[in-house]
């Protein structure tokens, strides 16, 4: 298997080849309180994360909240063309300025401004306090600037609203190099949610978002695929982020994309029996229209038809029928198709699974200061014909609810295995595959620069 570090160029370093060695990692990062406290401070106060999609704040007013810990941040519209963002705490007392309702995983609304329901501090959306009761009481020292909303930085890209608690952060988009430019040609601005669910596991946020960053425990996990083909992948390190892909079968170097055929004597028929499986049992990773003209290759091409002309003819086909009915695909070049892989791990805690047509992105975040908990969410994006986009929200759907069909429940079913597994005196730490599972050793890499602890070490 031939070494795959040079995409791009600038990301190779001494460091990156140094993580492909066989490496071990420490398990404090999964399982120690006092490091998920640290977390606060060192890592979540410092990087950007994403908390939701810009079309979620379509009107000026338009706001939502992200929590992390012990911070709440309120996202708002405040210009057609302007978001800001603001600590979600009432400077009176320290009243969260917006409650979550309850069950709910964040707060959402539109309004002008925001009143505090405990002694009515009111704030307008730029987070300008403009009344407070009897304010002669404080004989003039309450200056606006001590009373407003204070500010959280915000940006945005792919579509995607992201937030960064640090005032001396790096730009988002060199924060998200080289992924931004990888991904920039799959124009995911302008995917919108399918459906999107979220729910609690009981194991760490890592050990989560490492259930979905590599393709190494495909056959394993989920035995159902192993008769649509080899599922062997490669995982690339990106800088701060990871990518992972399949391995192309010789002169199919487009099937390292999402969209694969199946892989059985007969492609014809493998891909349609893929499509199938996966639209059933997953609900992810394909669209009614890839279904629809998977099922009718049969009809339409003939009997010895090769893999490649199977695939090529399933996605130009797809690809027409969809843009007469308003659904136009990016033209993204194959190379670039190669190089970008399945799915980004951004560091620290969003997985983007990337397609021409559909997406399949994860979160993952820490549930208090439980290091055996966190806050998991699954969001399935399609291209849409204009105005036929679905309303959607995010559904609490626990572990067992047949919502989430069958294919997802089997990762899940790893999810406090190994938080427990990890706790056993018998166990001597992870040892990730230093070729297929490289994403989960380069993100304790970066997260050792933050946490000053948990660096990989050699496997000896
Ligand atoms: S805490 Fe908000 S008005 Fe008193
Ligand atoms: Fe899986």
């Amino acid at each position: 298997m031939s070494e795959t570090l040079e995409t791009p160029r600038e990301t190779v370093s001494a460091t990156a080849e140094a993580l492909v060695k066989p490496l071990t990692i420490p398990v404090e990062a999964y399982l120690s309180e006092e490091y998920a406290r640290a977390e606060r401070d060192q890592l979540w106060a410092k990087v950007w994360q994403q908390v939701g999609r810009v079309e979620e704040l379509p009107e000026v007013g338009s706001f939502l909240t992200y929590d992390i810990l012990d911070d709440s941040i309120i996202v708002m519209r405040t210009a057609p063309d302007r978001l800001r963002a603001y600590y979600n705490v009432c400077s009176h007392r320290g009243r969260r300025l917006v409650d979550t309702p309850p069950g709910a995983r964040d707060a959402r609304g539109r309004g002008r401004q925001f009143v505090c329901g405990f002694h009515g501090w009111r704030y307008d959306i730029e987070g300008q306090c403009t009344h407070v009761p009897e304010r002669e009481d404080w004989q003039g020292s309450l200056a606006d600037e001590k009373i407003r909303l204070k500010d959280v930085k915000v940006d945005t890209w792919g579509g995607w609203i992201w937030i960064n608690m640090d005032p001396d952060c790096e730009p988002l988009r060199d924060y998200l190099e080289p992924a931004a430019t990888l991904l920039d040609a799959f124009q995911l601005e302008r995917f919108r949610y399918r459906w999107r669910r979220w729910l609690v596991f009981d194991c760490n946020w890592k050990v989560a978002l490492e259930a979905f960053n590599e393709t190494y425990h495909v056959p394993y996990t989920h035995p159902e695929f192993i008769p649509f083909g080899s599922f062997l992948g490669w995982s690339r390190i990106q800088g701060r982020h990871s990518n992972i892909g399949f391995e192309a079968p010789k002169g199919l170097e487009e099937n390292q994309g999402k969209l694969r055929i199946g892989g059985g004597v007969d492609a014809r028929v493998s891909t349609a029996e893929m499509q199938n499986f996966i639209w059933e049992n997953a609900n992810t990773n394909t669209t009614e229209t890839l279904v629809d003209v998977a099922n009718r290759l049969v009809d339409e091409l003939p009997e010895g038809t090769p893999p490649d002309q199977v695939a090529k003819y399933w996605l130009e086909t797809a690809r027409r029928e969809d843009a007469e009915r308003g659904v136009v695909w990016p033209t993204v070049e194959p190379e670039i198709v190669a190089k970008s892989g399945t799915a980004w791990q951004i560091f620290p805690n969003f997985q983007i699974g990337h397609g021409q047509n559909n997406m399949l992105c994860y979160n993952a975040r820490p549930y208090g200061y439980d290091p055996d908990k966190c806050i998991f969410e699954v969001a399935v994006y399609q291209l849409f014909p204009q105005g036929e986009e679905p309303e959607t929200e995010w559904l609490y759907t626990p572990q067992d609810d047949p919502n989430w069909r069958t294919v997802l429940p089997q990762d899940f079913s790893n999810m406090a295995a190994v938080q427990q597994g990890m706790k056993a005196r018998g166990f001597t730490g992870p040892k990730p595959n230093p070729y297929r599972e490289r994403a989960t050793v380069n993100l304790h890499h970066n997260l050792a620069k933050y946490m000053g602890t948990g660096a990989p070490r050699e496997l000896d």
